[in-house]
Protein backbone atom coordinates (compact mmCIF):
# COMPACT_ATOMS: atom_id res chain seq x y z
CA UNK A 1 0.00 0.00 0.00
CA UNK A 2 2.78 2.38 1.45
CA UNK A 3 4.34 1.96 -1.80
CA UNK A 4 1.54 2.29 -4.11
CA UNK A 5 1.12 5.87 -2.87
CA UNK A 6 4.88 6.62 -3.03
CA UNK A 7 4.72 5.58 -6.86
CA UNK A 8 1.80 7.85 -7.47
CA UNK A 9 3.54 10.36 -5.32
CA UNK A 10 6.31 10.11 -8.18
CA UNK A 11 4.23 9.74 -11.51
CA UNK A 12 3.40 12.88 -10.09
CA UNK A 13 5.80 14.66 -9.52
CA UNK A 14 7.66 13.58 -12.17
CA UNK A 15 5.22 14.71 -14.67
CA UNK A 16 6.77 15.02 -17.88
CA UNK A 17 6.06 18.09 -19.88
CA UNK A 18 3.32 17.67 -22.36
CA UNK A 19 3.85 17.67 -26.22
CA UNK A 20 1.65 17.64 -29.41
CA UNK A 21 1.50 14.29 -31.45
CA UNK A 22 3.34 16.74 -33.91
CA UNK A 23 6.24 16.54 -31.09
CA UNK A 24 5.72 20.75 -30.61
CA UNK A 25 5.96 20.80 -26.47
CA UNK A 26 2.50 22.61 -25.43
CA UNK A 27 2.67 26.20 -23.77
CA UNK A 28 1.79 26.32 -20.24
CA UNK A 29 -1.50 27.61 -19.95
CA UNK A 30 -3.18 27.58 -16.12
CA UNK A 31 -6.93 28.58 -16.75
CA UNK A 32 -9.03 31.04 -14.23
CA UNK A 33 -12.58 30.27 -13.91
CA UNK A 34 -12.85 33.11 -11.23
CA UNK A 35 -12.05 35.65 -13.73
CA UNK A 36 -15.43 36.26 -14.96
CA UNK A 37 -14.32 39.36 -17.22
CA UNK A 38 -11.87 36.96 -18.66
CA UNK A 39 -14.60 34.27 -19.15
CA UNK A 40 -17.21 37.25 -20.76
CA UNK A 41 -14.36 38.19 -23.33
CA UNK A 42 -13.55 34.53 -24.23
CA UNK A 43 -17.46 34.25 -24.84
CA UNK A 44 -17.20 37.40 -27.30
CA UNK A 45 -14.04 36.26 -29.08
CA UNK A 46 -16.00 32.23 -29.59
CA UNK A 47 -19.82 33.63 -30.45
CA UNK A 48 -17.56 36.34 -32.82
CA UNK A 49 -14.68 34.34 -34.54
CA UNK A 50 -15.79 30.29 -33.88
CA UNK A 51 -19.70 29.76 -33.85
CA UNK A 52 -19.67 30.41 -37.40
CA UNK A 53 -18.10 27.22 -37.45
CA UNK A 54 -18.15 25.37 -34.63
CA UNK A 55 -20.93 24.58 -32.25
CA UNK A 56 -21.14 23.56 -28.42
CA UNK A 57 -24.11 22.04 -28.39
CA UNK A 58 -24.18 20.84 -25.43
CA UNK A 59 -24.38 24.16 -23.44
CA UNK A 60 -27.26 26.34 -23.39
CA UNK A 61 -26.87 30.19 -23.81
CA UNK A 62 -29.08 30.72 -20.78
CA UNK A 63 -26.56 28.43 -18.51
CA UNK A 64 -23.92 30.15 -19.75
CA UNK A 65 -25.10 33.46 -19.31
CA UNK A 66 -25.72 32.91 -15.87
CA UNK A 67 -22.75 31.23 -14.96
CA UNK A 68 -20.35 34.16 -16.36
CA UNK A 69 -22.26 36.86 -14.87
CA UNK A 70 -23.58 38.11 -18.08
CA UNK A 71 -27.68 39.57 -17.82
CA UNK A 72 -29.71 37.67 -20.50
CA UNK A 73 -31.02 40.48 -21.95
CA UNK A 74 -27.31 41.84 -23.41
CA UNK A 75 -26.01 38.00 -24.26
CA UNK A 76 -29.61 37.83 -26.41
CA UNK A 77 -29.03 41.51 -27.38
CA UNK A 78 -24.64 41.38 -28.39
CA UNK A 79 -23.69 37.35 -28.35
CA UNK A 80 -26.36 35.63 -30.02
CA UNK A 81 -26.86 36.70 -33.78
CA UNK A 82 -30.07 34.73 -35.11
CA UNK A 83 -32.48 36.47 -34.14
CA UNK A 84 -34.33 32.65 -33.97
CA UNK A 85 -32.75 31.52 -31.45
CA UNK A 86 -34.30 31.90 -27.99
CA UNK A 87 -31.96 32.38 -24.61
CA UNK A 88 -33.17 28.76 -23.28
CA UNK A 89 -31.24 27.23 -26.51
CA UNK A 90 -28.18 25.22 -27.34
CA UNK A 91 -25.28 26.59 -28.62
CA UNK A 92 -25.33 25.73 -32.45
CA UNK A 93 -23.52 26.32 -35.32
CA UNK A 94 -24.75 28.11 -38.85
CA UNK A 95 -23.01 26.06 -41.19
CA UNK A 96 -23.94 22.62 -42.66
CA UNK A 97 -21.52 19.59 -42.23
CA UNK A 98 -21.87 19.31 -45.67
CA UNK A 99 -20.96 22.75 -46.51
CA UNK A 100 -17.48 22.31 -44.15
CA UNK A 101 -16.76 19.42 -46.18
CA UNK A 102 -16.77 20.49 -49.72
CA UNK A 103 -15.02 23.86 -48.16
CA UNK A 104 -12.56 22.88 -46.21
CA UNK A 105 -11.92 19.14 -46.64
CA UNK A 106 -13.34 18.35 -42.85
CA UNK A 107 -15.96 18.94 -40.64
CA UNK A 108 -15.12 21.33 -37.64
CA UNK A 109 -15.60 19.52 -34.54
CA UNK A 110 -17.76 20.45 -31.56
CA UNK A 111 -15.91 22.16 -29.11
CA UNK A 112 -18.00 21.73 -25.84
CA UNK A 113 -15.93 19.00 -24.69
CA UNK A 114 -12.54 19.73 -26.51
CA UNK A 115 -10.30 20.42 -23.52
CA UNK A 116 -11.24 17.40 -21.79
CA UNK A 117 -10.48 15.60 -24.57
CA UNK A 118 -6.95 16.68 -24.96
CA UNK A 119 -6.60 16.34 -21.60
CA UNK A 120 -6.50 20.09 -20.20
CA UNK A 121 -6.27 23.16 -21.77
CA UNK A 122 -2.52 23.21 -22.98
CA UNK A 123 -3.22 21.83 -26.30
CA UNK A 124 -6.13 24.35 -27.08
CA UNK A 125 -4.36 27.12 -25.99
CA UNK A 126 -0.67 26.33 -28.15
CA UNK A 127 -3.16 25.54 -31.07
CA UNK A 128 -4.52 28.94 -31.71
CA UNK A 129 -1.28 30.37 -30.81
CA UNK A 130 0.84 28.28 -33.89
CA UNK A 131 -0.95 29.10 -36.70
CA UNK A 132 1.67 29.85 -39.68
CA UNK A 133 1.70 30.83 -43.38
CA UNK A 134 1.79 28.11 -45.65
CA UNK A 135 1.30 28.49 -49.35
CA UNK A 136 1.46 24.91 -49.90
CA UNK A 137 -2.20 24.50 -48.38
CA UNK A 138 -5.21 24.96 -49.82
CA UNK A 139 -6.03 27.98 -47.47
CA UNK A 140 -2.77 29.56 -47.18
CA UNK A 141 -2.41 28.25 -43.18
CA UNK A 142 -0.97 25.50 -41.23
CA UNK A 143 -0.67 24.79 -37.47
CA UNK A 144 2.65 23.70 -35.60
CA UNK A 145 0.28 21.20 -33.50
CA UNK A 146 -2.11 19.97 -35.85
CA UNK A 147 -0.47 19.27 -39.49
CA UNK A 148 -2.18 20.02 -42.33
CA UNK A 149 -4.83 21.36 -40.08
CA UNK A 150 -8.01 22.04 -42.43
CA UNK A 151 -9.03 25.39 -40.56
CA UNK A 152 -8.33 28.53 -41.85
CA UNK A 153 -6.68 30.65 -39.46
CA UNK A 154 -9.88 32.24 -37.68
CA UNK A 155 -7.97 34.87 -35.90
CA UNK A 156 -5.41 35.91 -38.70
CA UNK A 157 -7.06 39.12 -38.47
CA UNK A 158 -6.30 40.22 -34.50
CA UNK A 159 -2.44 38.55 -34.64
CA UNK A 160 -1.28 39.02 -38.15
CA UNK A 161 0.70 36.42 -40.60
CA UNK A 162 2.73 34.30 -38.81
CA UNK A 163 6.15 32.39 -40.23
CA UNK A 164 7.51 28.94 -39.11
CA UNK A 165 11.29 29.22 -38.58
CA UNK A 166 13.57 26.52 -37.99
CA UNK A 167 17.14 26.66 -36.80
CA UNK A 168 19.46 23.73 -35.62
CA UNK A 169 20.73 24.17 -32.51
CA UNK A 170 23.79 22.34 -30.66
CA UNK A 171 22.06 19.31 -28.62
CA UNK A 172 23.12 19.64 -24.85
CA UNK A 173 23.29 16.76 -22.44
CA UNK A 174 21.85 16.45 -19.01
CA UNK A 175 24.65 18.35 -17.55
CA UNK A 176 24.33 21.00 -20.00
CA UNK A 177 27.21 20.08 -21.60
CA UNK A 178 27.23 20.13 -25.70
CA UNK A 179 27.07 16.30 -26.88
CA UNK A 180 28.84 15.14 -28.79
CA UNK A 181 29.13 12.10 -32.07
CA UNK A 182 31.58 9.36 -30.54
CA UNK A 183 32.47 8.45 -34.27
CA UNK A 184 32.64 11.78 -36.83
CA UNK A 185 33.75 14.18 -33.31
CA UNK A 186 30.95 16.70 -34.67
CA UNK A 187 28.77 17.77 -32.35
CA UNK A 188 25.12 16.73 -32.45
CA UNK A 189 22.26 19.22 -33.32
CA UNK A 190 18.62 19.17 -33.24
CA UNK A 191 16.07 21.14 -35.06
CA UNK A 192 13.44 23.53 -32.89
CA UNK A 193 11.21 25.45 -34.82
CA UNK A 194 9.35 28.09 -33.56
CA UNK A 195 7.10 31.38 -34.52
CA UNK A 196 7.73 34.75 -36.43
CA UNK A 197 5.52 37.49 -36.82
CA UNK A 198 6.22 39.01 -40.31
CA UNK A 199 2.62 41.21 -40.83
CA UNK A 200 0.64 42.49 -38.36
CA UNK A 201 -3.37 42.59 -38.53
CA UNK A 202 -3.44 42.02 -42.11
CA UNK A 203 -6.87 41.33 -42.84
CA UNK A 204 -8.81 41.74 -46.55
CA UNK A 205 -11.53 43.16 -44.75
CA UNK A 206 -10.00 45.86 -42.38
CA UNK A 207 -7.60 48.21 -44.49
CA UNK A 208 -7.95 51.45 -42.23
CA UNK A 209 -4.96 51.82 -40.53
CA UNK A 210 -4.38 50.24 -37.06
CA UNK A 211 -7.97 48.61 -37.37
CA UNK A 212 -8.14 45.13 -35.37
CA UNK A 213 -4.47 45.48 -34.80
CA UNK A 214 -3.38 43.79 -31.96
CA UNK A 215 0.26 43.38 -29.91
CA UNK A 216 1.62 39.93 -29.12
CA UNK A 217 0.35 40.34 -25.73
CA UNK A 218 -2.70 41.25 -26.30
CA UNK A 219 -2.99 38.39 -28.57
CA UNK A 220 -2.00 36.00 -26.26
CA UNK A 221 -4.41 37.33 -23.95
CA UNK A 222 -7.50 37.28 -26.68
CA UNK A 223 -6.30 33.33 -26.81
CA UNK A 224 -5.92 33.42 -22.99
CA UNK A 225 -9.78 34.79 -22.65
CA UNK A 226 -10.99 32.39 -25.33
CA UNK A 227 -9.23 29.34 -24.35
CA UNK A 228 -10.73 29.82 -20.47
CA UNK A 229 -14.01 29.70 -21.82
CA UNK A 230 -13.86 26.91 -24.05
CA UNK A 231 -12.80 25.22 -20.85
CA UNK A 232 -15.56 26.68 -18.57
CA UNK A 233 -18.21 25.08 -21.25
CA UNK A 234 -16.38 21.41 -20.72
CA UNK A 235 -17.11 21.19 -17.13
CA UNK A 236 -19.77 24.04 -16.53
CA UNK A 237 -20.26 22.66 -12.63
CA UNK A 238 -16.85 22.29 -11.75
CA UNK A 239 -16.39 26.02 -9.72
CA UNK A 240 -19.66 24.88 -7.85
CA UNK A 241 -18.20 21.42 -7.25
CA UNK A 242 -14.72 22.86 -5.95
CA UNK A 243 -17.15 24.90 -3.36
CA UNK A 244 -18.89 22.38 -2.42
CA UNK A 245 -15.84 19.98 -1.94
CA UNK A 246 -14.52 22.60 0.58
CA UNK A 247 -17.45 22.90 2.51
CA UNK A 248 -17.86 19.10 2.60
CA UNK A 249 -14.42 18.64 3.77
CA UNK A 250 -14.89 21.52 6.88
CA UNK A 251 -18.03 19.51 7.83
CA UNK A 252 -16.13 15.90 8.49
CA UNK A 253 -13.77 17.71 9.96
CA UNK A 254 -16.25 19.63 12.48
CA UNK A 255 -18.31 16.20 12.56
CA UNK A 256 -15.10 14.11 13.12
CA UNK A 257 -15.12 15.72 17.35
CA UNK A 258 -18.62 14.23 18.05
CA UNK A 259 -18.36 11.00 16.18
CA UNK A 260 -14.71 10.72 18.00
CA UNK A 261 -16.81 11.60 21.22
CA UNK A 262 -19.40 9.12 21.08
CA UNK A 263 -17.17 6.55 19.77
CA UNK A 264 -15.01 6.66 23.05
CA UNK A 265 -18.86 6.55 25.05
CA UNK A 266 -19.77 3.47 23.19
CA UNK A 267 -16.42 1.62 23.79
CA UNK A 268 -16.67 2.29 27.61
CA UNK A 269 -19.48 0.72 27.47
CA UNK A 270 -18.40 -2.83 25.86
CA UNK A 271 -15.34 -3.09 28.47
C1 LIG B 1 -14.43 28.77 -41.30
C2 LIG B 1 -14.77 27.73 -40.38
C3 LIG B 1 -14.02 27.68 -39.07
C4 LIG B 1 -13.87 28.69 -38.14
C5 LIG B 1 -14.40 30.10 -38.20
C6 LIG B 1 -13.15 28.11 -37.03
N1 LIG B 1 -12.85 26.79 -37.29
FE1 LIG B 1 -11.88 25.53 -36.08
N2 LIG B 1 -11.97 24.07 -37.49
C7 LIG B 1 -12.62 24.18 -38.71
C8 LIG B 1 -12.48 22.93 -39.44
C9 LIG B 1 -13.05 22.65 -40.82
C10 LIG B 1 -11.72 22.07 -38.60
C11 LIG B 1 -11.31 20.62 -38.91
C12 LIG B 1 -9.94 20.66 -39.46
C13 LIG B 1 -9.33 19.30 -39.70
O1 LIG B 1 -9.69 18.33 -39.02
O2 LIG B 1 -8.45 19.24 -40.57
C14 LIG B 1 -11.39 22.82 -37.41
C15 LIG B 1 -10.64 22.35 -36.36
C16 LIG B 1 -10.48 22.97 -35.15
C17 LIG B 1 -9.80 22.42 -34.02
C18 LIG B 1 -9.05 21.10 -33.99
C19 LIG B 1 -9.95 19.99 -33.75
C20 LIG B 1 -9.23 18.67 -33.60
O3 LIG B 1 -9.65 17.75 -34.30
O4 LIG B 1 -8.30 18.56 -32.81
C21 LIG B 1 -9.90 23.33 -33.00
C22 LIG B 1 -9.35 23.21 -31.59
C23 LIG B 1 -10.62 24.47 -33.51
N3 LIG B 1 -10.96 24.23 -34.82
C24 LIG B 1 -10.91 25.61 -32.78
C25 LIG B 1 -11.44 26.76 -33.31
C26 LIG B 1 -11.60 28.00 -32.59
C27 LIG B 1 -11.28 28.20 -31.12
C28 LIG B 1 -12.13 28.90 -33.45
C29 LIG B 1 -12.43 30.36 -33.19
C30 LIG B 1 -11.28 31.19 -32.97
C31 LIG B 1 -12.30 28.22 -34.74
N4 LIG B 1 -11.87 26.92 -34.61
C32 LIG B 1 -12.83 28.80 -35.88
C33 LIG B 1 -13.30 25.28 -39.18
C34 LIG B 1 -13.37 26.50 -38.52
Amino acid sequence: MKRLVLLTLATLISHPAMSADSGFPLYDMTPDLTDQSSLQRGAQTYMNYCLGCHSLQYQRYKRTAEDIGIPESLMLEYLVFDPNTKIGDLIENSISDENSKNWFGAVPPDLTLYSQLKGGPEYLYTYLLTFYEDASRPLGANNLVYENVGMPHALMELQGVQQKVCKEIPKLADNGGQMMDALSQAYITEQVCGMELVERGYSPLQLVENSGRLSPEAYEQVVYDLTNFIYYVGDPSRLDRERTGVFVLIFLAFFFVPAYLLAREYKKEIH
